[in-house]
């Protein structure tokens, strides 16, 4: 039906006749004449119909906006002083010669320019908000990406093969999407959370290096960079070790990124251990645009009259930190107030500070409410150890560890953004040797802190279940510009190890048997020695075209309470259908 796409006819093309097929974005009459601008995928082209040609002149008379326009013209170069050097086609204009209205359009639910559209709006007329520029750019950058990550893995002998979606609950801590079965009344599959355990039964059948571009399904509270169905690129290998993979892996971002971004990343990207990423950023995805970091006064605090510091610093799950804002002081009151606001969303339970107006000055040259509980020599350790400069801030936090990195690692990021502190566009790290298990202090137990086929850095089983708390994981985390990419591990291979995780998880024999019997069961048949990563497919686009959220990134997302806006899913079912999934409601249970 078409000569070529909206978006591709340039100077080269002038004087040819041409045939185009798109939609209206805009007609403008001018003075006798009409431009309809035509938009398809690839961009926009300038129609113009002259009066001389009667009958498509009366026919564009009626056209309006998201009309489908079939139109053959003639391309000629656009009068001097029209030329618009943000359109690919600026330079020209096409003169119909020819108008077929392939089909009207209702006035569509909001303009296609207009970027300030609400998101439900955009979500239920979804298929009129991808006809923004802003989002086929989007989704054909997806498209790129994901071509790029096929290329590297299939130059590296990766099988890109398919796990079941109707499955059993797998392990990576979320709530499961539960499908009733007909043919086994009162029996549910799960949709899977991940391949994981696929993918070790893969490593196990010999496959040697698999992946796939696959969907998981987690019913977790949603946020800005997480939907209930998201799209993992799902990797695992076998003989290769943690240095292997890491390797293997930043190759493909830096190939991937420079195919698609024209970018360079780091080579190597930094690494950095788990408790170093804690102690200096507060988070275990630091941002690393951001130059501040939490410095550590708890050994400070120990002995000073202010109980709000000494409390934590002589609790041994306590820590006192501060966080050093450059030019700080000229922060509000009413400033101030926002970030303890903001903190306390975190656990905080203040925002102590001091502004540093001149060091020099000893305490003369600072203001705070705070001063006055502080003795001299520890103000000055303070100001040594902070390093502060005139017209610095320091703020504090002073509670339990993980509030205080918390609160100050949120912080950190909201003050980096603020006061437009961030530093470079691509901050690659990889955050390496987590503990192997977080302690949960309400439940009373040991939870794994990546997922139970992670493996501990102890070669004997005894070791671990002697001492958990100690256990660093063989597992490592990408992580970009503060968000998490992706995150895997080495697997345990050996079955003794394996039921020793079970028992500091406090999964009895029975229930290890029930959930993951088919894994312990194949561990005896010759497994290798495996490891593998899944990176966030969402994320990643996300980052990469500079959008908000993941949502962003997706053709068909569901909205922040996990619905579809678009097809109203999810939808109740007919009872005929439930009955003979032997589904009876409780409401309807009781009549
Ligand atoms: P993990 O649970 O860390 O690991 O997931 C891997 C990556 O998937 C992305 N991700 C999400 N993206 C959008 N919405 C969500 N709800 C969501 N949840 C996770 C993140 C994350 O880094 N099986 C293991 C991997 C392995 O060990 O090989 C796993 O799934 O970018
Ligand atoms: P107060 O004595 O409670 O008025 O607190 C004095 C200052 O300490 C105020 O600026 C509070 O915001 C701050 N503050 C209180 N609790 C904490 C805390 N846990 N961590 C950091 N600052 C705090």
């Amino acid at each position: 039906m078409r000569t070529q796409y909206c978006g591709e006819v340039t100077k080269d093309n002038l004087d040819q006749e041409v045939t185009l097929c798109g939609w209206v974005n805009r007609r403008r009459d001018h003075g006798g004449v009409i431009f309809i601008d035509l938009r398809d995928r690839t961009g926009l082209v300038q129609v113009v119909f002259d009066p001389d040609r009667a009958e498509i002149f009366n026919l564009a008379e009626q056209i309006r906006n998201e009309y489908v326009l079939q139109v053959t013209a003639k391309v000629r170069l656009r009068p001097e002083g029209t030329v618009n050097s943000e359109l690919t086609t600026g330079e020209i204009e096409v003169l119909a010669t020819e108008l077929n209205v392939l089909n009207e359009s209702d006035t569509p639910p909001f303009q296609i320019d207009d970027d300030d559209v609400n998101e439900e709006s955009r979500l239920r007329y979804r298929y009129v908000d991808l006809r923004r520029p802003v989002m086929q750019e989007r989704i054909q950058m997806r498209v790129k990406v994901v071509k790029a990550l096929r290329n590297y893995l299939d130059n590296n002998g990766f099988l890109d093969i398919e796990t079941p979606m109707l499955t059993k609950a797998t392990p990576e801590g979320a709530r499961d999407y539960l499908v009733p079965s007909r043919t086994h009344p009162g029996a549910f599959f799960a949709l899977p959370q991940s391949p994981q355990i696929f993918k070790q039964l893969l490593m196990m059948s010999g496959m040697d290096r698999y992946y796939q571009i696959v969907r998981c399904f987690r019913d977790e509270d949603l946020r800005a960079d997480r939907q209930p169905e998201f799209t993992q690129l799902d990797i695992e290998t076998s003989f290769l070790g943690e240095e292997d993979i890491i390797v293997m892996m930043e190759g493909m971002m830096r190939d991937m990124f420079k195919a698609t971004l024209n970018v360079d990343l780091p080579n190597p990207f930094p690494r950095m251990p788990y408790a170093e990423a804690m102690h200096r950023y507060g988070s275990d995805k630091p941002d690393l645009r951001i130059p501040l970091e939490l410095v550590d006064i708890t050994d400070l605090m120990t002995d000073v009259e202010f109980k709000v510091f000494s409390g934590p610093a002589n609790d041994e799950k306590g820590r006192v930190a501060v966080l050093r804002l450059p030019n700080g002081s000229e922060l509000s009151r009413k400033e101030i107030d926002d970030y303890t606001k903001f903190v306390a969303n975190y656990g905080a339970r203040g925002l102590a500070y001091i502004k540093c107006n001149d060091v020099t000055q000893g305490r003369e040259g600072l203001q705070s409410p705070i001063l006055k509980f502080l003795p001299d020599d520890v103000v000055a350790k303070i100001i040594e150890r902070t390093q502060v400069s005139n017209g610095d801030l320091l703020f504090f936090g002073a509670d339990k560890t993980n509030v205080v990195n918390d609160a100050l690692g949120a912080l950190r990021v909201k003050l980096g953004i603020d006061r437009g502190l961030l530093e470079g566009e691509w901050k690659p790290l990889w955050v390496v040797d987590f503990p192997m298990f977080e302690y949960d202090e309400k439940e009373s137990r040991w939870n794994a802190l990546h997922h139970p086929f992670t493996a501990p850095n102890y070669d004997s089983a005894q070791q671990l279940i002697d001492n958990p708390g100690e256990s660093l994981s063989k597992a490592y985390d990408m992580v970009l510009n503060g968000t998490e990419l992706g995150g895997g591990s080495v697997r345990i291979h050996k079955q003794d190890m394996q039921k020793a995780v079970f028992e500091v998880l406090n999964i009895s024999e029975e229930e290890a048997e029930s959930k993951f019997g088919f894994l312990l069961k194949a561990l005896k048949f010759g497994c290798p020695p495996h490891a593998g990563i899944a990176f966030g497919i969402d994320r990643l686009i996300m980052l990469m075209t500079g959008s908000d959220s993941i949502r962003d990134v997706m053709a068909f997302p569901k909205t922040q309470t996990a619905q579809c806006p678009l097809t109203d899913a999810p939808a109740e079912v007919s009872e005929r259908q439930l009955k003979e999934l032997n589904i009876r409601l409780r409401a309807k249970a009781q009549d």
